[in-house]
């Protein structure tokens, strides 16, 4: 900046995933064995701040005002990656926050680690297409990759095996098909079993690993002819089937993963029930009880108003769609 500082402030959001991503294929890069589809969220966000400090040894990291240690060490993971392709090794200052609730199946790590490689990226003056900051993110954080992009976003399962490809890109930006998204809170613990250790159990015994891989291309050219056609019956049919598929085959490992509560189900069934009645209206669920509700704007205040009535539920948030990760004024 104008001191000269290796310093940047930048914002990214969550996103979440119609068409999901479980399962990696190197588990050390985060190369995952089926690509995915998303959507960036709009009023969601994280904001990082990045200072690099020449002679300082150690990363100081604070997230939403506290230090947490295995969070430190992920941040210093994903700065390291920085920092090779800079050249440089200064300890960095990095303070994050979050506006939504940490680690409740809200892909916090998504937008954390795309805010953190975008203030990074610009805060050591690396000159890093959007594509090569979605790899860095994708390294930190699988679904980080998607964070980068705003609106509706592919990351593909790519054919390298150092993973050069397996990168994000924009199939359509927010403003041409603003959904609205509504975000049904079901609990605010934090998450028993994590989406790595989750994907890993997955892999080494579930029966339905092969089926899942064998049969997601044909789910990913389905969503994305929709999202082209802006089709959205065609979108929520595949996106539920995305979701409960990817369920069935986490259930089906040994122990099998539940992610889900009561009020995870009964939103499902509401959500449904609406659809029935004629609401552009569709569910998804990640690797956290939370239901996520994605509709045509005309329908938003109906979806909320149900999802708020469904015993169980304790907060419903409400967003667009946004873009990707950017800039700020340090000072927002
Ligand atoms: O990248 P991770 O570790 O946040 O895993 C994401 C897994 C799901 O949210 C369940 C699916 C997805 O594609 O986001």
């Amino acid at each position: 900046d104008a001191l000269g500082e290796l310093h940047a402030a930048s914002q990214a959001q969550p996103n979440i995933a119609l068409i999901k991503y479980w399962g990696k294929r190197d588990a050390a890069l985060n190369l995952p064995v089926v690509g995915s589809i998303s959507i960036t969220l709009e009023s969601l966000w994280t904001r990082t701040e990045v200072r690099f400090v020449p002679g300082q040894k150690q990363d100081r990291v604070s997230l939403n005002g506290r230090s947490d240690e295995a969070e430190s060490k992920r941040v210093t993971a994903c700065l390291d990656l920085l920092r090779q392709r800079a050249a440089v090794d200064y300890g960095a200052d990095v303070a994050s926050r979050n506006n939504f609730p940490t680690a409740a199946g809200l892909a916090s790590s998504a937008s954390g680690f795309a805010a953190l490689v975008h203030a990074g990226t610009q805060a050591l003056g690396l000159d890093l297409s959007e594509a090569e900051q979605s790899v860095l993110a994708r390294r930190c954080s699988g679904s980080a990759a998607r964070s980068i992009f705003g609106g509706y976003v592919e990351w593909a399962h790519g054919q390298r095996v150092d993973g050069t490809d397996s990168v994000a890109r924009p199939l359509l930006a927010a403003d041409a098909w603003p959904l609205r998204v509504a975000v049904a809170i079901t609990s605010t613990a934090a998450k028993q079993v994590g989406s790595s250790e989750g994907m890993r159990r997955t892999a080494q015994t579930s029966p339905f690993q092969s089926a899942w891989i064998d049969t997601q291309e044909a789910d990913l050219a389905t969503a994305r002819r929709a999202i082209l056609a802006r089709d959205f019956e065609a979108l929520a049919l595949i996106s539920e089937h995305s979701c409960l598929k990817m369920h069935a085959l986490a259930m089906a490992a040994q122990p099998g993963l539940l992610y889900w509560n009561g009020a995870t189900i009964e939103c499902m069934h509401r959500v449904r029930a609406l659809r029935q009645q004629g609401l552009p209206v569709f569910f998804t669920v990640d690797a956290g009880p939370q239901l996520k509700a994605v509709c045509e704007p005309s329908a938003i205040e109906r979806v909320k108003a149900a999802l708020k009535d469904v015993p169980g539920v304790l907060d419903v948030l409400d967003t667009g769609l946004g873009a990707g990760a950017r800039s700020i004024s340090a000072s927002t």
